[in-house]
């Protein structure tokens, strides 16, 4: 089925880079969105289970947080500021550190790399470097971090790391929960390469892991590989980032997801969701006395984008300041977990709170899956190494009847493409 109307090539096709991506997935023009809704310009409705990879937790167009938008720009409020104080900004910190600092006792201070999650991917990088002098960084098998350099090298993904064009360096790749099927200890091989003066690991600075893989194929960790990760970085002096610029504000059911093993990261890196918006921005979280930075030792010209600590500040005071958002999410996990339970794919449905994968025989298949939903109005995305995995990724402000409706479509794809 065809969306577009075959009247010669698109300017997407003609003037846009052949890079592009997304719209060969979804071949239509969207125009309009609203809660867990995308309409295109013939006003065919699409629900969205994949929420801007993660950026639209509280879904497009929140009125929640417009409001408050609409009001700042109507008012002549600060757009750019590079990291200059502003009112917005200021709003912003006091409002995250009551509702999400203070309440856990997270001792972190807060920077602003930059407008996207790589940015603070390469922050965390280059702070956790700098810090103990070391440059080897431990990322883990089917990890994502990001697309520019650095990040790149901590990304398992073996075409994306292909179009990097330089070696990629200073990382070192260990197996990820599950990875090995049980066949070694948690961390056997790791912590005997630490051990071994022979292994040829030279000390690493860090750790950096994301607590569920989501561009890796929905892995979600253990709490207590987690918790043996966190004991493993703190007994070899090694520094523990968590990525949670795709699973934090509140995905997995807590605002960061590695809330629920009880470990404390010395780095954080969020953004994606951070604004609420879909607008950019993205943090890098960390121990006060991680904080060695030089004044402008690192900087950036877009680090303080006022709207979207606007929508950011106004997010947490409606989604944060109580437990009934993460209470809804961790309730669904359970009807989502029974819907795709049903659907009898290749492994088991692998998830948590709003973030779940389907396993496929093959990435034709899941594919085959996802165009089959477009075409039944519904957006969901593969992931995995092989593109194997359908990932679900609504808005965490779904409600009941569009759940089952996404999960109803979902239901129908799989049936018709096998
Ligand atoms: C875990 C994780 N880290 C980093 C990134 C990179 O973020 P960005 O695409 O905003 O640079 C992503 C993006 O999907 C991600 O999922």
């Amino acid at each position: 089925m065809t969306l577009i109307a075959e009247t010669g090539p698109t300017v997407f096709e003609t003037v846009e880079s052949e890079v592009r991506s997304y719209c060969r997935t979804w071949p239509t023009v969207f125009e309009r969105a609203t809660g867990s809704r995308l309409f295109d310009e013939h006003g065919r409705p699409f629900l969205d289970f994949f929420a801007g990879a993660g950026s639209l937790n509280y879904g497009h167009n929140n009125p929640v947080l417009k409001r408050p938008l609409l009001d700042y720009l109507g008012g002549d409020g600060i757009t750019h500021g590079l990291d200059m104080s502003t009112t917005a900004k200021r709003e912003f910190l006091e409002t995250f550190r009551s509702t999400v600092l203070a309440p856990r006792a997270l001792p972190y201070k807060v920077m602003f790399p930059g407008p996207t999650g790589t940015n603070a991917v390469e922050a965390a990088l280059k702070l956790a470097r700098k810090v103990t002098g070391r440059t080897t960084v431990v990322s883990f098998t089917n990890a994502f971090h990001g697309m520019s350099l650095g990040s790149l090298a901590l990304t398992g993904n073996a075409g994306k790391r292909a179009g990097a064009g330089v070696p990629l360096t200073h990382t070192v790749q260990m197996p990820y929960d599950r990875y090995l099927g049980g066949a070694l200890p948690d961390f056997h091989w790791f912590e005997r390469l630490l051990e071994d003066s022979g292994s040829g690991l030279d000390h690493p600075a860090a750790v950096i892991v994301e607590t569920v893989q989501g561009e890796g194929g929905v892995n979600p960790a253990r709490a207590e590989w987690l918790r043996g990760l966190a004991d493993l970085c703190r007994r070899r002096d090694m520094l523990l980032i968590v990525d949670d610029i795709q699973m934090g504000c509140g995905r997995t059911g807590d605002f960061f997801s590695f809330e629920e093993a009880g470990i404390t990261p010395d780095i954080v890196t969020l953004s994606k969701s951070i604004s609420g918006y879909g607008l950019p921005l993205s943090l890098c979280l960390f121990r006060d006395e991680l904080d060695v930075w030089e004044p402008g030792e690192h900087n950036g010209t877009f680090r303080g984008n006022n709207p979207a600590f606007v929508t950011a500040t106004a997010a947490l005071d409606a989604y944060w300041r109580d437990t009934a958002l993460r209470d809804r999410t961790l309730r669904r996990a359970a009807t989502v977990e029974a819907a795709l339970g049903e659907l009898g794919t290749a492994a088991a449905p692998r998830g948590r709170g709003l973030v779940w994968g389907l396993e496929f025989e093959d990435g034709e298949r899941a594919r085959a899956v996802c165009r089959r939903a477009f075409e039944l109005g519904l957006l969901v995305e593969t992931s995995g190494p092989r593109d194997e995995v359908v990932k679900l990724l609504p808005p965490l402000t779904v409600t009941d009847d569009e759940l089952d409706e996404g999960l109803g479509i979902l239901s129908r794809a799989v049936r018709h493409t096998a």
